[in-house]
């Protein structure tokens, strides 16, 4: 569970915009970039990991008819998503009980930037892609497990008690995400924001698959 990230979380809401705005967090951008040549017009829209509406407001802008609905454990984060995203519905759960207690289906899901902090990756994407109407699209970011010697190298991270990171390798997602019958059509990888103390940065994966109208 998200416990010790969603203190973290609601104590980071006043300033979080702010913070990413200076320390170059792409991941939003990089999924618009992803999403707009695919021409996309979903219906319905879930927003994972909402935060405070940053990948909202790309989603809205993007999809203005769109039904929206964005979910985060932190419900200081989601306040502040409430001022700047227009018309939506706002949840506050974490993804994992979101979506096993959901019984709708959403043709666009987006789960970008804490698929590193929850304790099960790949299950969040299985229940996702079984949330996915036919045809439908996953987007998400995570931080691959690398082999460069950097910290990003180690499969856990503690950053502080209960607050940990977690990576796992781009093809286990991919084979993962293969066998929940997803279907990878757009990824790009950058570096996302600057790691505090040594100033390297972290190395993020942004992936849209499709679900086939068949299931795949
Ligand atoms: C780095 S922010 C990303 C927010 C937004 N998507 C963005 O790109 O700015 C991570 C968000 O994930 C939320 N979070 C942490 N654990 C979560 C979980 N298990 N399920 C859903 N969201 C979670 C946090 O509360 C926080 O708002």
């Amino acid at each position: 569970m998200s416990a010790g990230w969603t203190e973290v979380y609601d104590a980071l809401a006043p300033t979080y915009d702010e913070m990413t705005a200076g320390n170059g967090w792409s991941a939003n951008g990089r999924a618009r970039d992803l999403l707009v040549p695919l021409g996309l017009a979903p219906a319905r829209v879930l927003d994972l990991g909402a935060g405070t509406g940053q990948t909202a407001v790309v989603l809205r802008d993007l999809f203005p008819a769109a039904a929206l609905t964005l979910v985060d454990p932190s419900a200081r984060m989601l306040e502040r998503a409430r001022d700047k995203v227009p018309a939506v519905e706002t949840v506050v759960a974490d993804a994992e009980s979101f979506l096993r207690a959901a019984d709708e289906e959403w043709d666009l899901v987006a789960a970008i930037g804490f698929l590193e902090l929850v304790a099960d990756l790949f299950e969040v994407v299985r229940l996702a892609a079984s949330r996915l109407a036919p045809g439908g699209h996953l987007v998400v970011s995570h931080e691959p497990l690398l082999d460069d010697g950097s910290v990003q190298s180690s499969p856990v991270s503690v950053v502080s008690g209960s607050q940990l990171v977690r990576r796992h390798p781009r093809a286990e997602l991919e084979r993962r995400a293969a066998s929940y019958g997803l279907v990878r059509v757009a990824a790009t990888e950058a570096v996302a924001f600057e790691r505090g103390g040594d100033g390297s940065g972290a190395t993020y994966e942004v992936v849209v698959w499709r679900l086939p109208p068949g299931g795949g």
